[in-house]
């Protein structure tokens, strides 16, 4: 059986051999799965809004829909570490909001530590949310709370400049007191210049190979999803298996194989003969 990593675990990976794998998936059953690979990670994301509640972004997610995810979540996988996302509008403009939404994520969501997304507008939220004594995982890059500032999901730090801005802004949210923080949708170069500068370790997805730790989400490693991201790599093909399998079954429900003998409960019962 695997042990759940811990925060000095994943702090002392920096530097080391070990790189540390996330997957973000949200319910119990998924949970379950990853807790029996050798994944040492889950992040309970609010991509969860477009993955499992159909929305076309991630800012109608609310706390009480994360809380209610990462529940299901930790019962799934509790051998794993798990990070619990908070969702737009979690601390916008209130510190004491943002203390008071990461304590019911962290407390009533029973994950082990949450993730605060954004740029320098965050980096007071995410010391005020350490000192309250909840681990912290920052999110810069390309965020999606604030794709509609970005113009779309796009790849940021693409200029010198922007590139500096995201290293500035990596440098603050270490010292904010951040344990470990995600690189989303940026070049390789900007990772790895920001991988060597921080102390804390450094967790991409869509930013390259030199990252200390890497993560990915589960319906694209899974191939459910009928497009996956460039950054992606689809590690099976579910969505053919899966509606294979249920094409077979309504085949077979429709011509009357299924189901034979073998899955039904035959005790005679008197009076009730079958023929
Ligand atoms: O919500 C999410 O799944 C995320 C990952 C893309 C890092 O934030």
């Amino acid at each position: 059986m695997k042990k759940k990593i811990t925060v000095p675990e994943i702090m002392a990976t920096k530097n080391s051999d070990k790189k540390v794998s996330m997957v973000a998936c949200y319910d119990f059953m998924s949970a379950t799965l990853v807790n029996l690979s050798k994944v040492d990670m889950i992040l309970v994301g609010d991509s969860l809004g477009m993955n499992m509640l159909g929305m076309n972004g991630t800012v109608g997610v609310t706390v009480d829909d994360m809380i209610y995810h990462i529940k299901n979540v930790v019962k799934g996988a509790p051998e794993t570490f798990v990070v619990g996302d908070m969702p737009f509008g979690a601390y916008n403009g209130n510190i004491d909001k943002a203390v008071e939404n990461a304590t019911r994520v962290f407390a009533e969501g029973g994950c082990d530590c949450v993730k605060m997304e954004g740029g320098m507008n965050t980096v007071p939220y995410i010391e005020a949310v350490v000192k309250a004594g909840i681990p912290v995982m920052g999110h810069i890059g390309l965020t999606p709370q604030t794709s509609a500032m970005m113009g779309g999901f796009k790849v940021q730090g693409k200029s010198n400049e922007a590139a500096l801005h995201l290293l500035e802004t990596a440098k603050a949210v270490e010292a904010a007191g951040a344990f470990l923080i995600n690189l989303e949708g940026m070049p390789s170069g900007v990772a790895k210049k920001i991988t060597e500068t921080l102390k804390i370790p450094t967790m991409g997805i869509g930013a390259g190979p030199h990252c200390d730790s890497q993560d990915l989400v589960w319906p694209d490693i899974m191939g459910i999803n009928d497009w996956v991201p460039k950054f992606a790599k689809k590690y099976a093909d579910l969505r053919t298996v899966i509606v294979d399998a249920l094409d077979t079954f309504a085949d077979e429900v429709n011509t009357g194989a299924f189901p034979t003998p073998e899955y039904s409960y035959n005790t005679k019962v008197e009076g009730f003969d079958e023929d």
